[in-house]
């Protein structure tokens, strides 16, 4: 194989045969990632290779990275701290390294997989006797491939490279520098790159209970999800409510083939899953209309446009409610400083905002309740502190038992700062 055949070839295997690779070959494949440059040329990444099935299974069960025990032959690669940290160059380091790693082990016939998610870092650093100076880079999985992946989209040219400055509304947070369509792909993107085997872990657990069960409060006969990003809370909800009919409008066709997918691989017969523009959209009618996080992830005259679109949809009674991460929140000011960002543009909006759209679009405002004042701390993980923020983290980190900021739900005044805002409306009363 050429070098350019491996490099166009390669695709990430996530299933593998279950037999492990001999220990030799992935001596060979480690040897080829300690070919790869490093910084000052220094030997700064370290490689774990797990064999033990028992600890496979405690990093499985302690650590929460289920996926292990798919993985025949995984390699946890980790890289010194305290030797060439500026600019990440220990981790570019790394990750040199782990990417020839996967190109030779491509050229070998060994499929690979590079993981990020693998659980809780700290057991894992514990389990594998990792010293403090040092960092998990990644996971990389080795094993016989039991698929042959389809080659997902790649970035072209066209979008990718600038002449001289850089120049993009796409490296802004605020949905409202982006276009619909340019969400549209980035979304899609984003949702292939997991795919519905994957099980999926909720950035903020307690926030999304308290959506799900609150938006089952709110259930009709006929309900309909507004752009749900990944299905996770339509799914539930239609799960736990099979005599209950559900539609889904996406982004777009190919993200409908990917709901179709994990609708499939749900079993759920009581969904349908329609894409693209609302204003095509036939089916009157709803009891209740879901909007989840929709502001916070489209432009604000977009979302004006699906309310005014949506009032032809609308069941006689029929509410609208929309949930809302909230700018006044804690979490809201850290995130609106541009961390967390997972799906594409995705900032906090004011309550003045939501209410304000609604009242524009022609609806009035008839329920309205807060949850969570601070996120689950099972997401801790995800998230970078900014600086000047650690201390109070830290405090908050060691009330985790409590779990009352997470649990905290208000329809008052606390609910202005809460994490999470759901907003009930309905049509405006023509008096
Ligand atoms: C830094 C990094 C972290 C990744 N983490 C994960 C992961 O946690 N889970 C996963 O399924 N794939 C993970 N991947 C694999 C990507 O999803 C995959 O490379 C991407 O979808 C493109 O597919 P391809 O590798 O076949 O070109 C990761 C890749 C990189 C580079």
């Amino acid at each position: 194989m050429d070098v350019k055949e491996v490099i166009w070839e390669r695709r990430t295997v996530r299933r593998f045969k279950q037999k492990e690779v001999p220990e030799q070959t992935i001596l060979r494949i480690i040897e080829a990632g300690l070919q790869a440059p490093s910084a000052c040329n220094q030997p700064l990444t370290k490689f774990i290779v797990i064999s033990d099935l028992a600890l496979k299974e405690k990093i499985c069960k302690e650590a929460g990275f289920v996926s292990i025990q798919k993985i025949p032959s995984p390699v946890f690669v980790v890289c010194d701290n305290c030797f060439n940290s500026r600019n990440y160059a220990n981790f570019q380091s790394a990750s040199a390294a782990i990417e020839n790693m996967l190109l030779y082990a491509h050229s070998i016939g060994i499929g690979s997989w590079w993981i990020n998610s693998f659980g809780d870092g700290k057991k894992i650093a514990e389990l594998l006797k990792i010293p403090a100076n040092f960092s998990i880079v990644s996971c990389v999985g080795f094993g016989f491939p039991f698929e042959k992946p389809l080659k997902p989209s790649k970035p072209v040219l066209n979008d990718s490279v600038y002449n001289n400055f850089f120049l993009s509304s796409s490296s802004s947070k605020n949905p409202d520098d982006w276009q619909f369509e340019e969400i549209a792909k980035f979304s899609e993107k984003a949702v292939f790159a997991k795919s519905p085997e994957i099980g999926y872990k909720p950035l903020f657990l307690y926030e999304f209970k308290n959506e799900l069960h609150f938006f089952e409060t709110l259930l009709g006969a006929k309900n309909l999800f507004v752009y749900d990003i990944d299905g996770n809370i339509p799914f539930a909800i239609a799960s736990a409510n099979r005599q209950k009919d559900f539609f889904c409008v996406v982004y777009s066709e190919g993200l409908k083939r990917w709901f179709e997918k994990r609708r499939h691989s749900l079993g759920l017969k009581n969904v349908k899953i329609l894409s693209g523009d609302l204003g095509a959209f036939g089916q009157p009618g709803f009891d209740s209309i879901f909007l989840p996080n929709t502001l916070n992830r489209l432009p604000k005259e977009r979302v004006l446009e699906i309310l005014l679109q949506l009032k032809k949809a609308l069941g006689k009674n029929g509410k609208i409610c929309l949930s809302n991460l909230n700018s006044l929140s804690m979490i809201g000011v850290i995130f609106r400083n541009g961390f967390g960002r997972r799906f594409g543009p995705e900032i906090p909006r004011s309550r003045a905002q939501v209410i304000e759209i609604f009242k524009k679009a022609g609806y009035d405002i008839v329920g309205e309740k807060g949850f969570s004042l601070f996120p689950s701390f099972d997401s801790f993980e995800y998230v970078r502190v900014p600086k000047g923020f650690s201390t109070i983290w830290r405090v908050l980190k060691k009330l985790h038992f409590l779990n009352f900021f997470e649990k905290f739900e208000s329809k008052g005044f606390p609910s202005r700062f809460c994490q999470k805002n759901v907003f009930i409306a309905k049509l405006k009363k023509i008096v």
